[in-house]
């Protein structure tokens, strides 16, 4: 069975709450697709409002983050359960931002990706290298390591329901896309390691996104590969072009 695509923005530390609910107005006739799954990840506070306004349309909300504890004296986190309480469905696990500038380190991604599956959140899990690995040619030793722990004791079942969001870090928000060449050949080197590690009913389940300056004029080559099952977009998620991102194959 084929993998449904699934497009998602992940706006970072943009948008105020009411520069959220314009997004989210301006984007609601343009995001329409049946083919594929939409999700926003929002930041924390802009939660609420957003579920609130999406509600009766095709776009599920996504949280940035969230912490590995259900509840307790842990100033200013957020809580797996909270997230689910408030109509996420998804979280972004793993980002490079928060692994390079909040010193998140594969044990405690592991611990953020068993809890997210406990409370029914789906995880989107990112992995990849810097500019230094790939020139390096330590790019999928890198990115093995990575999924191999950030998976560590997670069932197969379960792993088929995750997403794995593949993103180059010297390609993020830097309008340096890998090519379509380059991206599909480490999402199918992932696909080929959850083999390794489950099964292969497991890893073509699973779905894979690319992400690194995705936009409307390369979504559609990226997503054209057998093995690039969506996108993690960032700075186009917060404009009209998402809406062209989302109908990619329109
Ligand atoms: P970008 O960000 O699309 O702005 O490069 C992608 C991401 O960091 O998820």
């Amino acid at each position: 069975m084929a993998r449904r695509k699934i497009i998602a923005g992940n706006w970072k530390m943009n948008m105020t709450p009411s520069q959220a609910l314009k997004l989210v107005e301006e984007l609601k006739p343009l995001v329409v697709n049946d083919d594929v799954d939409v999700v926003y990840c929002v930041p924390a506070i802009d939660i609420v409002p957003v579920v609130e306004a999406v509600k009766g349309t095709n776009v599920a909300v996504g949280a940035e983050n969230m912490y590995v504890e259900d509840s307790g004296a842990f100033t200013g986190e957020i809580s797996a359960p909270m997230l689910v309480d408030a109509g996420v469905k998804y979280v972004i696990i793993g980002h490079s931002e928060r692994r390079d500038y909040f010193n998140e380190d594969d044990a405690f991604l592991n611990k953020k990706v068993i809890k997210a599956i406990e409370a029914g959140l789906t995880p989107i899990l990112c992995c990849g290298e810097s500019l230094e690995q790939r020139e390096l040619g330590v790019t999928m030793d890198w990115i093995r390591l990575q999924i191999k722990s950030d998976l560590a004791n997670v069932s197969a079942d379960d792993v088929k329901n995750i997403v794995i969001a593949y993103e180059p870090i010297w390609a993020i928000g830097t309008g340096k896309t890998a090519t379509s060449d380059q991206a599909e050949e480490v999402c199918k080197g992932i696909r080929e390691l959850i083999a390794e590690m489950y099964d292969q009913a497991t890893a073509d389940a699973v779905r894979i996104q690319y992400g690194g300056s995705m936009n409307a004029g390369n979504a559609a080559e990226l997503l054209a590969k057998p093995n690039i099952d969506g996108g993690l977009i960032g700075g186009a998620s917060l404009k009209a072009d998402f809406g062209k991102v989302v109908n990619y194959n329109k």
